[in-house]
């Protein structure tokens, strides 16, 4: 098949993106976290084609994207207060909610759990399409199985082109990350992803602490390899950077280098150092680049990729979790 590079601000080819979904077709979308790879939530046989482009186990729940609180009620059950009020708070935006699923919801969105996971992004292209279309689109991040989520088309086509009908061009987003999942299901609210939306942010707002998920939650796709470059990814101190070089060399390995912090003056002259990516200090700053950086350096020559270990402030927990996923603590390899 071959996969159509659609043009986010021509409205024909929005167009085009509208009635191909409208038609059963998988078409990834721009949202403000990253893309999505979307197809009609009614419609399981245009499910069915998300798992076999992505190559996703079934079995894995999908996320419903949706265009305001008030369709809640055609996909979840028993809402509880708190729902709403999160919703009322945080949506359109990078939060995702669970919730006891409505029974019409297909199981191969919900991985035969008796759960969904729903969500109003905050993407003025996509809210547009979700209005058009007058039902909820499915959408994982548009990447193969386990790979790096995608924040531009490009990254998108890298991965699945040739495998779904059409990407819809919208440039880069502006979060980078994926979104928070809260469970709102049982009696406590547990945090199941870590996101955009703080815990702390949410805590105000429910006026009640989040557990953490303790892993058991099933939810399958939130294992621990994830978000994986092809290339082997380490997380590395920045003070151990300059040695973790010098070893590189000995290896006969070049790096490429993810950093917040300028360390060119102490890295350029190494031969190790293959290329140095120095990403924003704030913490929206660098999520919004480092998928970016890391689908960069994952084309290149580099053998390796260094990630400076981020910040440990509960803002960065976000950015850590997606990096505990993506990359091996050093001492692990040396
Ligand atoms: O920002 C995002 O959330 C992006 C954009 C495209 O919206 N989507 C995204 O989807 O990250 P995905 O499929 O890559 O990650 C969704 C996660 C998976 O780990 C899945 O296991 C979990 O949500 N999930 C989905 N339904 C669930 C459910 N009913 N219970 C628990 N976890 C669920
Ligand atoms: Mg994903």
């Amino acid at each position: 098949m071959t996969t159509r590079h659609l043009d986010a601000r021509n409205p024909e080819q929005r167009q085009q993106a509208i009635t191909l979904l409208a038609s059963g077709a998988v078409v990834a979308v721009p949202t403000e976290t990253v893309y999505g790879l979307a197809a009609d939530a009614s419609n399981p046989a245009a499910i069915a084609r998300i798992f076999s482009a992505k190559g996703r186990p079934s079995g894995h729940p999908l996320i419903v994207h949706i265009h305001d609180a008030g369709q809640l009620p055609r996909w979840a059950n028993s809402i509880p207060e708190q729902a709403w009020r999160v919703a009322e708070k945080f949506w359109p935006g990078p939060l995702t909610l669970i919730l006891p699923r409505h029974a019409s919801v297909s199981p191969a969105i919900t991985g035969g759990l008796g759960s969904v996971a729903l969500r109003v992004p905050g993407h003025r292209v996509l809210r547009d399409i979700l209005k058009t279309l007058d039902t909820g689109l499915a959408a994982p991040s548009a990447n193969p199985y386990q790979g790096l989520s995608p924040t531009r088309a490009e990254h998108v086509l890298a991965g699945l082109a040739g495998r779904i009908d059409a990407v819809l061009d919208d440039g880069p987003c502006e979060v980078g990350l994926e979104s928070t999942i809260l469970d709102l299901t049982g009696d406590t609210p547990r945090l199941v992803r870590p996101g955009p939306i703080t815990r702390e942010a949410l805590e105000v707002v429910l006026q009640q602490s989040i557990e953490n998920d303790s892993g058991q939650t099933a939810a399958p796709g939130n294992e621990l390899i994830h978000y994986r470059p092809r290339t082997r990814a380490c997380r590395v101190s920045g003070e151990k950077i300059a040695a973790t070089l010098a070893w590189c060399q000995q290896q006969g390995l070049q790096a490429g280098v993810i950093s917040y912090s300028d360390l060119s003056p102490e890295l350029d002259r190494l031969p190790a150092l293959y290329q140095l990516i120095c990403l924003p200090a704030d913490k929206a700053g660098y999520a919004r680049q480092l998928y970016h950086a890391m689908h960069e350096l994952d084309g290149t020559q580099a053998d390796i990729i260094l990630v400076q270990t981020p910040p440990i402030e509960s803002e960065w927990s976000d950015v850590m979790n997606r990096l505990q996923k993506a990359t091996d603590l050093l001492s692990s390899i040396t």
